[in-house]
């Protein structure tokens, strides 16, 4: 096994062990404010996501799918991929409970290696997922390829706050007291942990703006959302490209 199989599988384990606690710790942890950035992520389709088709990679326990099927129609077909089994059972429930489940479908899904036909969506989403990707390039290059040319990639990923007061309040809430209540509900105080480190260590916007570009991707745009903790990148898959 490589250190990409390695890294996914350890990542793998980290999510499905939080799975039970993970919607009411992101819920509690963000008060609240994850909803408002699904949403926001949501709005990202200008002109709505009626009659779209669109794949959530990393859906996790299907929160941004859910909305996106939310504010479709009948004719919105949402997919949403993890590799995590258990977000994914829990993600289910989720579906049944809202009655969407035939707007909205969750699978096992690799994000490195999507078996999904190049350009089969209309739209492409990732919440809070590119950032656990064991491999970032290969990850954003799969969700490129399945977008039909003119499809929207629409990522929401935390930064880390420009402004300094906010940033050192911010430091300290991600690093001591998210771990420590993290830790203490979800009984993985590690993966509270891993949640800040991998932050502070993922590109900045800009960089990963220009990842997004070197795909071949056109309209790359960054919007941040609350302080600049966290921010939605936008892109287009060109309409001429083969
Ligand atoms: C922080 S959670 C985000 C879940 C969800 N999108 C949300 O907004 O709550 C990250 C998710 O990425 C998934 N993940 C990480 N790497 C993956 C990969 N290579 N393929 C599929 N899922 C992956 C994990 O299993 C986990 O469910």
């Amino acid at each position: 096994m490589n250190n990409t199989d390695q890294k996914a599988e350890a990542v793998e384990r980290m999510f499905s062990s939080i799975a039970p606690r993970y919607d009411l710790l992101n819920h509690f942890l963000s008060l609240g404010f994850d909803i408002r950035w699904r949403k926001r992520a949501v709005g990202a389709f200008p002109g709505g996501v009626a009659g779209k088709n669109i794949l959530d990679v990393a859906c996790g326990t299907g929160d941004l799918a859910l909305a996106l099927a939310r504010a479709g129609d009948d004719a919105t077909r949402v997919t949403g991929g993890d590799f995590s089994s258990n977000m994914l059972a829990i993600g289910g429930e989720k579906v049944a409970k809202a009655g969407l489940g035939a707007r909205l479908t969750l699978e096992f899904l690799d994000a490195l290696k999507i078996e999904h036909p190049d350009g089969a969506f209309d739209g492409v989403t990732c919440a809070f997922g590119v950032r656990n990707f064991a491999d970032l390039d290969r990850g954003l290059l799969e969700m490129a390829r399945i977008l039909k040319p003119g499809g929207r990639m629409v990522i929401l990923e935390f930064t880390t706050p420009t402004n300094r007061v906010i940033a050192a309040a911010y430091r300290l809430y991600f690093t001591r007291i998210l771990p420590f209540i993290g830790g203490l509900i979800s009984g993985n105080r590690g993966a509270y942990e891993y949640l800040p480190d991998t932050v502070y260590k993922f590109p900045t916007p800009d960089q990963l703006s220009a990842r997004i570009a070197k795909l071949g991707l056109a309209e790359v745009g960054f919007t941040p959302l609350t302080f600049g903790i966290c921010g939605i990148h936008t892109a287009i898959k060109p309409k001429n490209e083969g």
